[in-house]
């Protein structure tokens, strides 16, 4: 079985997977090594590639010290497989009609479609990220920023890396075919963008990158979550493992922006007129338009809320819920319904769907009870400050372009308004081109080590216990 915890470090791929006996797998997967490199070099971070980077590199899947902290330059960096390891005879599925029945080690007929489907659009999310972040470094408010940037865009083409694993392993001549179009679409670009509507956005600044990770990365934590109660066991222990790497992602995004936050109420009250802009710094009604912005298309992620594609993967055993072995016990669903309000005759009426055709609104809700989280310490930070204005999050009705409320107009409060009162108020709502003029005049990059530009807050503690002017990235 390949459930091991031995890491071969010293292959040309570090994996964990055995790729030492199986000549065939690891032939295919060197061979899609070099145009791996190739695609960072022309769609991965511009410019820093002769700069180390004080980098984790994951070394290991046990708990304690899985990850090795070094200065690395980027195209060195060691993108390995690793799956979490997990008994065998433990390995069952978790959700659907067959609930409780052994786990599948190979792809069962019936499902391969769905799971090359599902494994497709996983993976393309990962380089699609690192194509929407390529000019950041040019930007950076410290080194402390910049290195976080480039570990989120170095780990997501790890990411890359376990997915096309799967892909080569289990799928034959298609996976290797799909792992090769991995490489060939890039995001925004009009006749091969990337699959799903959030990677092909521009991320042109930090406030966006912040953002980014806040709400689209942490979509990607809750689809792994889904992905790793799936019935498919090396699906499951892959997307385990990258669950671990994607916490800091996290982190970046959340504490980036609460950083903004705290900058911004200090410039306020500096200015007098509370007018944080001409203070140089980013004010909160641009923050609630970029919360609005990139909530509602991360919302989008998680597909239609009236899905028979979920009630599929969900009956089939292929997506669980969020913590769907430790937080449900009915793992079937096969009664219940989920109410949802949805557009009738141009007013909102409230309608029941079969629990199971709702999977996709109830792991989204998962989500938006996630990000409240974040944005009670976000208003934290503005109560201590004694600033009155507060954050929120919009409905998930506002400005969709997946699911049920497509097509219809809404305001950020989740009432149905006419197209002409929207396009009235759009720019009100949203982070709009304009607003990048003004944000790429003050992201001035900021290199010496321990500074910070002047519209951000230093953080609390450097990385891994490294003080504030550790020189994270050696320019
Ligand atoms: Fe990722
Ligand atoms: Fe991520």
């Amino acid at each position: 079985m390949t459930a091991s915890t031995s890491i071969d470090l010293n292959a040309k791929i570090p994996n964990n997977v055995g790729l030492a006996h199986d000549t065939k797998l690891r032939r295919a997967l060197e061979k899609w090594l070099p145009n791996y490199l190739e695609w960072w070099n022309d769609m991965g971070p511009t410019d820093f590639a002769d700069k180390p980077v004080y980098l984790r590199t994951a070394i290991s899947v046990s708990n304690e010290g899985w990850a090795h902290y070094d200065h690395v330059k980027m195209p060195d960096y060691r993108w390995g497989i690793f799956l979490n390891p997990r008994n065998p005879d433990e390995s069952t599925i978790r959700c659907g009609d067959d609930a409780g029945r052994k786990a599948w080690f190979e792809v069962p007929g019936e499902h391969r479609n769905a799971l090359r489907r599902i494994i497709v659009t996983q993976a393309d999310t990962e380089p699609a990220s690192v194509e929407q972040q390529r000019l950041l470094g040019h930007t950076a408010p410290s080194l402390y920023d910049m290195r976080n940037l480039f570990q989120v865009n170095v780990e997501e083409g790890r990411h890359l890396w376990a997915m096309v694993y799967l892909l080569h392993k289990y799928f034959g001549r298609d996976g290797r075919d799909e792992a090769d179009e991995l490489l060939n679409r890039r995001s925004g670009d009009e006749d091969k963008p990337r699959i799903l509507g959030a990677f092909n956005q521009p991320c042109d600044h930090w406030l966006s990158f912040f953002a980014f990770t806040m709400f689209t990365d942490r979509d990607g934590k809750f689809q792994l979550a889904a992905l790793a109660e799936s019935g498919f066991d090396p699906l499951a222990r892959s997307t385990e493992f990258m669950l671990t790497e994607e916490a800091h992602h996290l982190f970046v995004g959340q504490t980036g922006l609460q950083r903004i936050i705290q900058r911004s109420a200090e410039l306020y009250k500096q200015d007098p007129n509370n007018d944080v802009r001409n203070a140089g710094g980013i004010d909160f009604d641009l923050i609630q338009r970029t919360i609005n912005y990139w909530f509602t298309y991360s919302l989008d992620l998680f597909g239609g809320e009236v899905s028979n594609n979920a009630a599929d993967f969900f009956g089939a055993g292929l997506k669980g819920r969020f913590r769907e072995r430790k937080k449900y016990e009915d793992h079937k669903v096969i009664a219940g319904t989920y109410r949802m309000p949805m557009v009738e005759g141009g007013s909102l009426v409230d309608k029941d769907i079969p629990m199971r055709n709702a999977m996709n609104a109830v792991l989204r809700d998962e989500y938006i009870t996630d990000c409240e989280r974040a944005l009670r310490k976000w208003n934290k930070v503005l109560e201590k400050e004694e600033i009155d204005i507060r954050l929120t999050l919009p409905s998930p009705r506002f400005h969709r372009h997946q699911g049920i409320y497509a097509g219809h107009f809404f305001n950020p409060a989740g009432e149905l308004i006419t197209e002409a009162e929207y396009n009235a108020n759009r720019d009100k709502w949203l982070l709009v081109p304009a607003d990048n003029e003004y944000l790429l005049s003050i992201m001035k990059p900021c290199y010496e080590p321990g500074k910070f530009a002047n519209w951000i807050a230093p953080p609390t503690r450097g990385i891994e216990g490294r003080p504030q002017e550790f020189e994270y990235v050696r320019l």
